[in-house]
């Protein structure tokens, strides 16, 4: 539950006798755990310490054993149409082929393997592959570049990178291995790099021939002795490989994050609490029927989402799944609807960004497509307004669907907070409450409770089993960054309030909350409230340096195509809107300026980069653009941003 004032805890026996019996109930033991929780030295919990199990085997050699071998474990499509799907059977064999070449190549127990690669079928085998011999894999996002790449290479020490020729992504090519050859430059760990052959030479069956010619690269930089291809070393192996038991408490990845300041950090995940919660959650707040679902979440298995809700949480629970390599507008803008289409989709988990963009271009982009098998729809990754929820239930849900609005992070590595997927009445923007078995409040600087409707700082009040051991290489930074604030509890980075219902609603990261004339004020609610106007599609506001008040408001807006007529001049649209907010909040959140943009920076997994817009409203060098899936669009904001200046 989210307590407000009085708090009321379960015990810490009571609290683990819940989860014990679950992972009892999710997960297949080799050894059987005896004990719970342990929580005798904080912050670093063990969870089923005693027990042992094999995270692969979980997650495919069960449910072979169980008889559904023959069920598809995935549905994979190319971005440019071409096609591969495994049976849980068939998926087991590729892993147990490439548990043995790793094992071949020396990876044991605690190596480190970085997998960079793109949304392919071998991404998500190399990752079972390495939990299936005890290797912590620590997946790279593959829109990072070589330099953020080497930072991770070296902050892990790999010993083997994992990645292809090349990824395909709105029809282009992008150079991966060429990636990979130059942060690798004298790297002292790396041993041996495998590649995976996506876009060169002969491999008719993986690309679509139709087009897949205008791909065909110059050639593939080597290193000999280094360098191996995939199916080369696959295709000497057996497919039967026995799993190993290993502990519970056995690492299981390496995820980095960034962090408000400094070098990323890379969060350690284990093997038992981490699979418990992820398969728990991922059954029960979809309401996952395995034998008749299918399955589809959008996210690249370079994010946490990816590991936990396409990776881990799916395969373990027999899932059938939809994984698409390339970008939502390739070749059309319809092209999830089609896929949703083909493959009757019914349970579909995507991000508020996503929607606000297919919003944007207006429903009709739906219409010619039979979405009717949609039966449960999921966000993650941001708050999402009002507005974009409910067009996501009437336009893709046709109405009656619920939309579970999912409130986690990286280092929580399982959802914590959502609504019921059967509950009556749904409230839109809102997570409602903690999943079960996790214990939320929203607190003051203090430490003290909020009241009803007050924003404070979201914390978890107890361990569970999915919370991040530490960071890696670093527990001093773990203990300062999210448990040093709020002794004895974990800091989530989060604003939120507690309606009267007792409903939670996140507001913002605490480091994107403004301090405008000495008022607080969340980034997240004047977006909210630009957002609830007709003309907007999507906003960013950020908090800029300023003389006079410390920080002003500084929103960018991207106003709906179909609004563009109604909306006039951008002068006159930026009038009505600077109205409008402080008609809605308060002169105090009045903007100090409002950009109408083409759109926003965003990362490719459509998170937008805030940091960016700040930099570049306080006049300051923007900083990398080389994450953002339009690496040209901070260009053309700072422009208007100084064409605005020169207006002033
Ligand atoms: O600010 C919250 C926001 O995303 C942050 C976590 O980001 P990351 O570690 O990249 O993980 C994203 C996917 C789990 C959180 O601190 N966030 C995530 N989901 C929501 C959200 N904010 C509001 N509502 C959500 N549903």
């Amino acid at each position: 539950m989210t307590t407000t004032s009085p708090i009321r805890l379960p015990a810490l026996a009571e609290h683990s006798a819940l989860w014990e019996g679950r992972a009892r109930n999710v997960l297949t033991w080799r050894r059987p755990f005896l004990q719970g929780v342990n929580w005798s030295d904080p912050p670093f919990a063990t969870w089923f310490a005693d027990g042992e199990l094999n995270v692969s085997e979980n997650c495919l050699d069960r449910h072979v054993a169980a008889g559904i071998g023959d069920r598809i474990a995935i549905y994979w499509e190319g971005e440019p149409g071409d096609r591969v799907q495994f049976t849980y059977r068939e998926l087991l064999a590729e892993v147990c082929r490439a548990a043995n070449a790793f094992a071949t190549l020396g990876i044991g127990k605690g190596d480190r393997v970085v997998i960079y690669l793109p949304l392919i079928p071998e991404a998500i085998i190399a990752m079972l592959a390495c939990a299936r011999i005890g290797a912590i894999h620590s997946v790279v996002f593959a829109g990072f570049s070589p330099q953020s790449l080497r930072a991770r290479v070296d902050d892990a020490g790999a010993k083997l990178v994992i990645t292809a020729d090349g990824g395909i992504r709105k029809g282009k090519v992008t150079p991966l291995k060429g990636a990979v050859d130059e942060a690798l430059t004298e790297a002292q760990s790396v041993e041996h790099v495998l590649v995976v052959q996506r876009t060169s030479g002969e491999r008719g069956e993986r690309l679509n021939l139709e087009t897949g010619s205008a791909w065909m690269p110059e050639g593939v930089g080597w290193r000999p002795g280094r360098d191996m291809w995939w199916h080369e070393v696959l295709d000497a192996e057996s497919s039967v490989h026995e799993p190993e038991a290993f502990a519970a408490e056995t690492p299981l990845f390496i995820l980095y994050t960034s962090g408000t300041t400094g070098a990323p950090k890379g969060i350690v995940h284990t093997s038992a609490g981490y699979l418990t919660q992820a398969v728990f959650t991922h059954s029960t707040v979809f309401d996952l029927r395995p034998e008749s679902d299918v399955y589809w979440c959008t996210a690249d298995v370079g994010w946490i989402t990816g590991h936990s809700y396409v990776v881990y949480g799916p395969l373990a629970n027999g899932a059938t799944q939809v994984i698409y390599e390339g970008a939502p507008d390739t070749p059309h803008h319809a092209r999830w609807w089609e896929l949703v289409e083909r493959y009757r989709v019914s349970i579909f988990y995507t991000a508020p960004t996503a929607i606000r963009t297919f919003m944007r271009l207006g429903r009709q982009l739906a219409d010619p497509y039979d979405l009717s098998s949609l039966r449960v729809l999921g966000s993650v990754g941001e708050p999402i307004n009002p507005e974009a929820w409910e067009w996501f239930r009437d336009n893709v849900g046709g109405g009656g669907t619920p939309v579970i609005d999912t409130w986690w992070q990286t280092e929580t590595g399982a959802v914590m907070a959502a609504p019921g997927v059967h509950q009556e009445v749904f409230k839109p923007g809102s997570v409602q409450h903690p999943v079960s078995g996790v214990h939320l409040s929203v607190v003051r600087d203090d430490g003290t409770p909020t009241a009803h409707d007050e924003i404070g700082f979201l914390v978890a009040e107890l361990p569970w089993p999915s919370m991040a051991r530490g960071i890696w290489g670093d527990p001093d930074r773990f203990v300062d960054t999210y448990w040093s604030r709020f002794p004895g509890r974990y800091f989530t980075g989060d604003s939120a309030l507690v309606d009267s219902d007792g409903d939670l609603w996140l507001r913002g990261r605490v480091d994107d909350v403004m301090n405008v004339a000495g008022h607080r004020l969340s980034t997240a609610e004047i977006e909210a409230t630009l957002g609830a106007h007709p003309y907007v599609a999507e906003s960013a506001v950020v908090g800029a340096f300023d003389e006079k008040s410390g920080q002003a408001v500084v929103a960018f807006v991207v106003l709906k195509d179909s609004q563009r007529a109604a909306a006039g001049e951008d002068a006159h649209a930026v009038t009505v809107l600077r109205t409008w907010v402080r008609d809605q909040i308060g002169a105090i959140a009045s903007p100090r300026q409002i950009l109408v943009v083409p759109d926003l920076p965003k990362t490719r997994s459509g998170k937008i980069m805030r940091r960016l817009l700040r930099n570049a409203a306080e006049d300051r060098p923007v900083g990398d653009v080389t994450t953002l899936s339009d690496t040209s669009i901070m260009a053309v904001i700072s422009a208007r941003l100084a064409a605005g200046h020169t207006e002033d």
